[in-house]
């Protein structure tokens, strides 16, 4: 079976069990819908997603909708993080709203970083990173510790988690610290602070993620429907369809309401609803509940992406120096690391030129299609030669090396200019 989790150690073998066993849906149903899909997109390196379809129809209808993540400011930035960024940022180009949270909090109580630590990570390696790649000073980027709105927020959520649900999913026991859970909570609440009124409020938000983040995922769906003051669904009664609008805690004058907008039957916590589209009735219930002081969230959206494989193979990680390379990494120390990488080269050039190289196990290979060739054709000439066997590592390796290069010394540069521009982002 596979087990995700979140703070450990993740073997996934093939990432499409999870669809199965964890009802994520297949990214590629969706992406000829898709206007300028981002390369992560086209190269299935998202593979996976839930109730993208929300966050989609906002985006090709022109209506409000958002991206949101997070980063634990307890190290450094590196591809991985870069990834995240990356998704943010597209949507945001694509007339999203963007959120990008340092989790300052989860820092400080499960890594023990100092808040000045803290600050200071948050800003240099994630914040002027994120601008570099193109964050526009309309995203919304702030420090958990400094939310108030997140903060109230997380401890509304902590009256419908209760310590076996967390416990399961974040592997809680006894001796778990307080403020670990706390922050557990937290990132619920930077997932869907989005939709507070403050901010604009309900909307399909998409939190772009690595498979490991799911449980985080579907502790907050829950989270969601758990605040909120009604819950829609569809239902059936004697083969006759209907709608089903059941609100268990909510103010009586609110089912009164509902009922008389939408011409449902009323009865103590629900009205039956006859006629009418579906997605009429649950626009017309979530207004009435924003009316009435309710959340009224949209279950949040999230796309999966598929790790980068470390560079000497196995999981990269930011505890293992040359399993990664830093977006701060000095230039010519990424080239070096390049050149040490793994690859999916043959023992000896022989055998290479003979049966092709195996890009599909080379971490170089993957360095090019996540990060360093933007176009689809130049990539694909890359893959043949490799497999037809007229690539050769060492060449193969220098080229890609010279690219990490150029993009380090770009991107370091971008940083430095992003640091006059912290003001404009409200920082
Ligand atoms: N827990 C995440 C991490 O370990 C960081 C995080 C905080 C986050 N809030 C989030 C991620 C909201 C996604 C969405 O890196
Ligand atoms: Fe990897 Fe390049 Fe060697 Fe192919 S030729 S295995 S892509 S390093």
């Amino acid at each position: 079976m596979n087990t995700l989790d979140p703070w450990g150690t993740v073997k996934i073998d093939n990432y499409y069990k999870l669809f199965e066993e964890f009802g994520i849906s297949k990214f590629e149903e969706l992406l000829e819908k898709i206007p300028n899909p981002h390369r992560y997109m086209r190269r299935h390196v998202i593979f996976g997603h839930r109730s993208y379809e929300s966050v989609l129809s906002a985006m090709l209808s022109g209506k409000p909708f958002a991206a949101m993540s997070g980063f634990m400011p307890s190290g450094r930035a590196h591809l991985g993080h870069k990834m995240v960024m990356e998704e943010i940022i597209w949507h945001q180009q694509q007339g999203g709203d963007a959120f990008l949270a340092i989790a300052d909090m989860e820092a400080h109580a499960v890594r023990g970083k100092t808040w000045k630590e803290c600050r200071d990570l948050g800003i240099n390696e994630y914040i002027l990173s994120a601008i570099a790649l193109g964050l526009e000073p309309s995203a919304h980027i702030y420090f958990q510790s400094r939310s108030k709105p997140v903060k109230d927020l997380a401890f509304e959520l902590g009256i419908k988690a209760n310590f076996s649900e967390l416990s399961a999913i974040y592997g809680f026991n006894g001796e778990t610290n307080i403020a670990h859970m706390i922050s557990a909570l937290t990132q619920s609440s930077d997932i869907l602070h989005p939709q507070l009124a403050d901010f604009g409020g309900p909307k399909p938000v998409v939190i772009p993620v690595g498979a490991d983040q799911d449980p985080h995922i579907r502790l907050t769906r829950g989270l969601a429907y758990k605040v909120n003051m009604f819950f829609v669904e569809e239902r059936m009664d004697a083969g006759k369809p209907y709608i089903s609008v059941r609100g268990k805690s909510a103010p009586e004058e609110a089912l009164k309401d509902i009922s008389k907008r939408t011409g449902g039957k009323l009865y103590e916590e629900h009205v039956d609803i006859f006629k009418g589209e579906f997605q009429e009735v649950e626009s017309t219930v979530r207004e009435v509940e924003l009316k009435y002081a309710g959340f009224a969230f949209m279950p949040p959206a999230s796309t999966y992406h598929k790790f980068m494989t470390g560079l000497q193979g196995g999981k990269m990680s930011s505890s293992i120096p040359e399993s990664h390379i830093a977006l701060s990494e000095k230039p010519e120390e990424g080239a070096k690391k390049v050149m040490r990488a793994k690859t999916g080269g043959r023992v000896t050039l022989e055998e290479q030129s003979k049966m092709g190289g195996e890009p599909n196990k080379c971490t170089v290979y993957e360095l090019l299609l996540y990060h360093l060739i933007e176009d689809d054709n130049e990539l694909m000439e890359v893959y043949k030669d490799c497999v037809g066997g007229t690539r050769v590592c060492g060449n193969c390796k220098k080229y890609t090396a010279e690219l990490m290069q150029l993009f380090l010394k770009d991107h370091q540069e971008k940083k430095e200019l992003a640091r006059e521009r912290l003001k404009e982002f409200g920082l």
